[in-house]
């Protein structure tokens, strides 16, 4: 009848609502689900992104000289406190080894940690969260992490590097 094109119309735009209901309520949920990942699922740390600042031989977009590290911080990693107190570790990943061995924090104090490649491209996941991050030559990585308990937490490469990449560990020893 002549009701009949109206009754389509009405419809697809009724298909067209529950559309945009449906998409919204998947945004939604992958909103939530990423809130989630970041204040739920985290009890060992909380970490956020960092500057890398201005330190020598890195520019303010963290990007570094692979091949001039010996003028960056970079040349004696490990963890260095600032004159107004606050913490930066510098950890220099290369020959399938992580320098430092072992890096001893504090429990409960903000560690901007600066994590760059020597060679070719690296990862740097702090096991037990999710801190994971890919290491790349010329680029700094940078991160503020809070360790929240004292004890252990290992670090592992888990970008395939090479034949001594089951070999690349370093691990933070939270002191209380
Ligand atoms: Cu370094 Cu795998």
């Amino acid at each position: 009848g002549p009701l009949a094109p109206l009754d389509h119309h009405t419809l697809e735009k009724y298909e067209s609502i529950w559309l945009g209901v449906a998409v919204t309520m998947v945004a939604l949920l992958f909103v939530g689900v990423l809130a989630s990942m970041i204040t739920g699922t985290m009890p060992l740390i909380a970490s956020s992104g960092g500057q890398t600042g201005h330190s020598m031989g890195i520019s303010k977009a963290g990007r570094v000289d692979p091949t001039k590290l010996a003028a960056t911080p970079f040349a004696n990693p490990g963890l260095v406190q600032n004159e107004d107190g606050s913490l930066d570790a510098w950890i220099l990943a290369g020959n399938f080894t992580f320098q430092p061995g072992v890096l001893r924090v504090p429990a409960g104090k903000p560690v901007r940690i600066h994590v760059t490649a020597s060679d070719v491209v690296h990862g740097f996941q702090v096991t037990g969260t999710n801190l994971n991050t890919e290491i790349l030559p010329g680029h700094v990585a940078s991160m503020t992490v809070t360790f929240r308990h004292p004890g252990e937490q290992h670090v592992i490469c888990n970008e395939y590097c090479g034949t001594g990449h089951h070999n690349m560990i370093t691990r933070f020893i939270v002191e209380p």
